[in-house]
């Protein structure tokens, strides 16, 4: 069995890349997280990483991208896990990678690509929201959907409180993504979801009870 080298890249708290990385030993050894990247140096995931022997660089911003092609080069990872990874991916690292490049968005995509999901959701009194893990192409949020799990929106919410239950999800669903496909049960082709060799035409969709969450 060959194990997937898979790398994260992360700006901020880590709370995904915590979650995955505990939940490692469900891959059963065909996963491995080999190495971080993060264009914040105050990043409360750098110390997640160094916890669990994961080598971390650090870019400053002015070769980042540079940066992120050499550790990209350096790594040769099968798979790239975007977890809260804030800053957009210049094409030609996109279309090098892609198919195997991932990404988290807090919202239930195509509604609210980009920032302020949580505000753009309570403003507009949505009934439902949720998470969407997506394969990256050089669309911004817009490539080809895995998973979302949504929840309905049962009370009124703060933007605190809707930022806790969707971080609840997301923890939930990105490990079950990642084991999917550390498992080979999912891949894309041409822009289209293939799971365990079916095509699947729209998002599969994880229904959470916002009282298991
Ligand atoms: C997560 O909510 C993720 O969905 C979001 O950043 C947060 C990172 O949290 N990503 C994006 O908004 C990407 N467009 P974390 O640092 O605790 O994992």
């Amino acid at each position: 069995m060959l194990t997937k080298k898979c790398v994260l890249l992360f700006s901020g708290k880590g709370s995904n890349i915590k979650n995955l990385i505990d939940k490692q030993a469900s891959l059963n050894g065909k996963l491995e997280y080999i190495a971080a990247f993060t264009n914040n140096p105050t990043a409360k995931g750098i110390d997640i990483c160094s916890d669990n022997d994961i080598e971390v660089t650090i870019s400053d911003q002015e070769e980042l991208n540079s940066n992120l092609i050499n550790f990209l080069s350096k790594y040769k990872p099968d798979l790239i896990i975007l977890a809260g990874y804030m800053k957009i991916l210049p094409d030609d690292i996109v279309n090098k990678y892609v198919d195997k490049i991932i990404n988290i968005h807090p919202s239930l995509l195509p509604k609210y690509p980009g920032l302020n999901t949580y505000e753009k959701v309570l403003k507009n009194n949505d009934l439902y929201h949720g998470v969407t893990i997506h394969y990256v192409n050089t669309t911004l949020d817009g490539g080809p959907i895995i998973l979302q799990g949504k929840f309905k929106i049962r009370k009124k919410l703060s933007i605190k409180e809707l930022e806790d239950l969707t971080h609840k999800v997301e923890h939930k669903i990105y490990p079950i993504v990642v084991k999917w496909i550390a498992d080979d049960l999912i891949s894309v082709k041409d822009n289209i979801i293939q799971f365990n060799d079916k095509t699947i035409y729209s998002p599969i969709t994880y229904l959470v009870d916002e009282m298991s969450i």
